[in-house]
C-alpha cells in the first residue's frame, strides 16, 4: 500500500514539475508569464547584479486554481527578454505552510532581502486563517534562504488579513507598508499600516497611512508607497469598492491617492481622491520600484480574480502587464508610459503612413505594436479581429471618451479622455492581451481577450488617420509549444 502511495506521490510530483503549455494560441510572446501553472501578483521586483528580477505568486501544480502559493522567479536584462528561473520559495515551513504570499525586495550589501507574507489556513475555525510577515535572503539572486527566526512581524491583535509587505529605505531607517482589514462598528474596512525598523529584522508599527471609511472597501491588498515629483503616492488594490457609472467595474480595483508625507510625524495627508490607475478589465496587485536608472517602474497582474479565462485549459493562467514608467502631472495624476526597452521586441514594420477606413493588417504571430496619430476632433475606431470575435477600441470625440469593448457580458470599459491638439495612441497586442496607452499615458486600458486564428488590426470604416503604423513584435519569452 505504502509503495503504491509513494509511487503515486512521485508521479504527481513529476507531473507537476513537468507541467507544460499544451497550446500557444493565448500564450504571450513578449509579456512575462509563468512557464506553466498559475501566476498571480508580481512580487519582489528589483534590479540585482545587472538583471531585473521578477518574482510572482505561482502554483506549479495547476493552472486552474491559485493553490498553495509559491514564489516563481524570472529575470531579464532589459525588461523584455525574460528567462525563467527555478522556484524561489516553497510553502514548506510551519509558519508559511498554506502559502508564501506577496511581498517585495530590498537590495543591500550585495544581497537580496525578500519580505513576504506567511499564510496559514485553519479550516473550520474562526478566523479560518492567519498571516505574519517573513524574510528570506538571496546572495546569488537564484537561491533563496528563509531567515531562521521567521516570522519577523506577527499579526498580533490584528484581523487575520495583514499582508503584502512593500519595503524601502529612507535615510538610516527601513520602512514597510502592509495591507490590512480592520473592524469598525461591525463593518470590515481596509487600510494600510506603516512599520519601521533600524536593522531590517525588528519592526515597529508607526502609523495608519490611510483607511477606508466604507466606500473604499473592506480589504486593501498589495499596498505600495513611494515619493514621486515632490509628493507621495499610495497605490493599492482595494476589495469591495462599488461600481459608480463607468468607474470601479472590475471585481477588485487598483488605484492611487496622491498626498504629502512627513517622515517625522509619519503622517500621510491625502490631496486627491482615489483614482483607478488603469481602465481595462485586467489590472491588479501592482508593484513598483525605483530602478537603476532612477525610473519609477510599475507593473501589474494582467488578469483578475475569478475570471476562469480560456488559457487555463492550455496549461497556464496569468501574465504581467508591460513594465511602465510612472510620472506625476501638476494636477497630481499618474502618467504611464511603456518602457522604451520594448522596442527591442520589434520586428518588421507592416505598414506606416496615412490610412483610411477599412485598412486592415494581419500580425505575423498575434503580437504587434500599433501607433496612431489623428485629429482629436473626429471619432476613431480600431478593432482587433480574429476568427471568432473582436475587440473594439473606440474614441468618441463628441463626449471626450475612450472605450474598449471585448464583447460578451461586461465587455465594455470606458473613461474620459480629452486629447488637445493631437490624438496619439499606442496599442500593444500580445496573443490574448491588449494594452492601450493614450496620449502621454494619461489613460491606459489593459484587458485580456481570447480570440482564435491570426489577429488583424482594422481601422473603422469612416476613420481617417495621419499615421497608422503597425509593427510585428517578436517572441521574447521562451516557450516550447505551437498554436493549434
Ligand atoms: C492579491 C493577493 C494578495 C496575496 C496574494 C495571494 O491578489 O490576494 O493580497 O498576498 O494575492 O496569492
Amino acid at each position: 500500500m505504502r509503495v503504491i502511495f509513494n509511487t503515486l506521490t512521485l508521479l504527481l510530483f513529476l507531473y507537476s514539475i513537468n507541467g507544460e503549455i499544451t497550446n500557444c494560441r493565448y500564450y504571450p510572446r513578449y509579456h512575462a508569464a509563468p512557464p506553466y501553472g498559475w501566476m498571480n501578483d508580481p512580487n519582489g521586483l528589483t534590479f540585482f547584479k545587472n538583471n531585473y528580477h521578477l518574482f510572482y505568486q505561482f502554483n506549479p501544480d495547476s493552472a486552474l486554481v491559485p493553490g498553495t502559493a509559491h514564489w516563481g522567479h524570472m529575470k531579464s536584462t532589459n525588461l523584455v527578454h525574460w528567462q525563467h528561473l527555478p522556484i524561489a520559495m516553497y510553502p514548506n515551513n510551519t509558519y508559511d505552510r498554506s502559502g508564501v504570499f506577496s511581498g517585495s525586495a530590498l537590495i543591500e550589501d550585495g544581497k537580496m532581502y525578500l519580505y513576504y507574507t506567511a499564510h496559514i489556513n485553519h479550516p473550520g475555525e474562526t478566523p479560518d486563517h492567519e498571516e505574519s510577515q517573513a524574510l528570506a535572503i538571496s546572495e546569488d539572486g537564484v537561491n533563496v534562504v528563509k531567515y531562521e527566526n521567521n516570522p519577523i512581524i506577527l499579526g498580533a491583535g490584528r484581523q487575520p488579513d495583514i499582508r503584502d509587505p512593500k519595503i524601502w529605505k529612507h535615510g538610516d531607517t527601513y520602512y514597510l507598508v502592509l495591507g490590512n482589514k480592520f473592524i469598525k462598528n461591525d463593518t470590515e474596512l481596509g487600510r494600510v499600516l506603516l512599520y519601521s525598523s533600524k536593522d531590517k529584522y525588528n519592526w515597529e508599527e508607526d502609523s495608519i497611512v490611510a483607511a477606508s471609511d466604507g466606500p473604499l472597501g473592506y480589504m486593501w491588498e498589495c499596498p505600495d508607497f513611494f515619493q514621486i515629483g515632490g509628493y507621495f503616492v499610495l497605490l493599492f488594490s482595494p476589495q469591495g469598492v462599488k461600481p459608480e457609472g463607468d468607474k470601479f467595474l472590475n471585481l477588485y480595483q487598483c488605484g492611487y491617492i496622491v498626498g504629502s508625507f512627513d517622515y517625522v510625524t509619519r503622517k500621510f495627508v491625502p490631496k486627491t481622491e482615489f483614482r483607478e490607475l488603469d481602465h481595462g478589465h485586467d489590472f491588479y496587485a501592482t508593484q513598483s520600484i525605483l530602478d537603476n536608472k532612477k525610473r519609477r517602474l510599475v507593473l501589474a497582474w494582467n488578469d483578475m480574480w475569478e475570471t476562469n479565462y480560456a488559457e487555463q485549459n492550455d496549461g497556464f493562467t496569468g501574465q504581467m502587464t508591460l513594465p511602465r514608467i510612472l510620472t506625476l502631472t501638476k494636477d497630481l495624476r499618474l502618467l504611464q508610459r511603456p518602457v522604451p526597452e520594448i522596442r527591442e521586441a520589434r520586428d518588421n514594420v507592416i505598414c506606416t503612413g496615412r490610412a483610411s477606413g477599412g485598412t486592415s493588417v494581419t500580425l505575423a504571430d498575434k503580437a504587434g505594436e500599433v501607433n496612431i496619430r489623428a485629429s482629436p476632433s473626429s471619432d476613431l475606431e480600431l478593432s482587433i479581429e480574429g476568427k471568432n470575435r473582436s475587440v473594439l477600441i473606440y474614441y468618441d470625440a463628441t463626449n471626450g471618451q475612450i472605450s474598449l469593448d471585448r464583447g460578451g457580458d461586461d465587455g465594455l470599459r470606458r473613461t474620459e479622455w480629452k486629447p488637445k491638439y493631437i490624438l496619439k495612441m499606442t496599442i500593444f497586442i500580445d496573443a490574448s492581451s491588449v494594452e492601450v496607452f493614450c496620449g502621454d499615458g494619461e489613460v491606459t486600458m489593459s484587458s485580456r481577450f481570447f480570440i482564435d486564428g491570426p489577429l488583424s488590426v482594422r481601422l473603422g470604416d469612416n476613420c481617417e488617420v495621419e499615421q497608422f503604423r503597425v509593427i510585428n513584435l517578436k517572441r521574447t519569452i521562451p516557450v516550447d509549444c505551437s498554436d493549434e
